[in-house]
């Protein structure tokens, strides 16, 4: 079965096709991410307006990659030419694809709908099942891609073997942070969320404090590799249940503290720290926070695995990426870890078509399938 994929929850424009949940056929990603950085965080009009330019392009160039001239083939993110604006006509593309995953919730209003009227045009116009798609859980099923068409396989790094259920799942992205319990791929539980900013979002907001380059993942990431994580001690929040996360304190304690060595009370404008802290205490307080926000989401994966006593681990989302979190989980844990290549953290399509593949839903209706921004 080849299940198309497309994503436009955010700042991706992502359509890729996946033969039985786990080959992956195409992935192509084309992101407005330039276009936000000026902007600290993500412009929700820009990034709609960026989606409509590029969806088309990107579903044409998910359908050549797989099925087409291997020559046109790009699958490592690159922008698409505007010359390919036109979706593919070619009938023997179509007859391969047996169905169109979208994600319809949650996301930015405005992305999530140039993707989802995007895919129920084209399930009414190809006659093609349709299948509305949760993009927070979806983040897990990147772990479930095992095998990638030639021209892919060079550039991900996959693992050989599918996750065993039960399984945990820690899904860290900009938006969500979730601690799952999977007993089978339809029968799971949350165990746990954050209840104020995700993991991501924490690190987006500490790297603005610091005047560090959106998305702050990646560049807090960097300025930590040259600081002392023990040089600032930051608080772990502590909640009633053990699975729940909150990352809103800690994101203020490294606004303090940047404060404080700064030589400046409270009250000095926090637009105005990065050019009073020196490249110095911008990596120690980058490192100490880094370390208290792995140290946190470590420690509830930690009482998860003692409590369920899982086959796998799954880690998913754009901070599974980090280098740190993967470390400090592979040290603490006795379960088998995966996680995915660090292009397929981040928001993609290929997670989309391959979750639908193991849900088995019901198909939506292509004519009143909506988007749900919020969960
Ligand atoms: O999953 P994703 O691409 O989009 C959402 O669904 O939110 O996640 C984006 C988030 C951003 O907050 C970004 O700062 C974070 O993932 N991120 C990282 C790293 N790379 C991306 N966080 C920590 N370390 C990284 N290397
Ligand atoms: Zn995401």
């Amino acid at each position: 079965m080849k299940i198309l994929g497309i994503e436009s929850s955010a700042d991706e424009t992502a359509a890729a096709v996946i033969e039985d949940g786990h080959n992956m056929l195409s992935n192509v990603v084309a992101s407005s991410l330039d276009l936000h950085t000026v902007y600290g965080g993500i412009v929700p009009e820009i990034a709609a307006r960026s989606h409509v330019e590029s969806i088309i392009p990107v579903i044409n160039q998910a359908l050549i990659d797989a099925f087409g001239n291997t020559e046109l083939s790009s699958g490592n993110g690159e922008k698409i030419p505007n010359s390919q604006s036109s979706i593919p006509d070619s009938p023997d593309f179509w007859d391969q694809i047996d169905a169109i995953a979208v994600t319809n919730r949650p996301g930015l209003i405005g992305s999530l709908l140039i993707g989802v009227m995007t895919a129920r045009t084209l399930a009414i116009l190809k006659n093609k099942p349709l299948y509305g798609i949760n993009h927070v859980l979806a983040h897990t099923y990147a772990n479930f891609i095992t095998e990638a068409a030639p021209s892919l396989s060079t550039i991900y790094s996959l693992p050989s073997t599918s996750p065993s259920f039960p399984a945990l799942g820690l899904i860290v992205s900009g938006g969500h942070t979730q601690l799952m319990l999977y007993k089978s791929h339809k029968d799971y539980k949350i165990l746990g969320q954050t209840k104020d900013d995700a993991s991501g979002e924490a690190y987006d907001k500490v790297a603005k404090i610091l005047g560090l380059p959106y998305p702050g993942g990646p560049s807090v990431d960097k300025a930590a590799a040259k600081g002392d994580p023990d040089s600032v001690k930051l608080p772990k929040a502590k909640l009633e249940n053990a699975y729940d996360f909150s990352f809103s304190g800690l994101k203020t304690a490294v606004l303090r503290a940047a404060q404080q060595m700064a030589g400046k009370d409270y009250t000095f404008p926090s637009t105005q720290l990065p050019q009073a802290l020196t490249d110095t205490q911008k990596a120690n307080l980058a490192a100490s926070f880094q370390k208290t926000a792995v140290d946190t989401l470590a420690d509830a994966v930690v009482s998860a695995e003692n409590e369920f006593e899982p086959k796998s681990i799954l880690l998913a989302g754009g901070v599974a990426a980090n280098r740190s979190l993967r470390q400090e989980l592979e040290a603490r844990l006795k379960t088998p870890l995966l996680y995915p290549d660090i292009k397929l953290c981040t928001d993609n399509a290929a997670m989309i078509a391959s979750a639908a593949y193991y849900w088995q839903q019901k198909a939506d209706n292509p004519y009143t399938l909506r988007v749900v921004p919020s969960l």
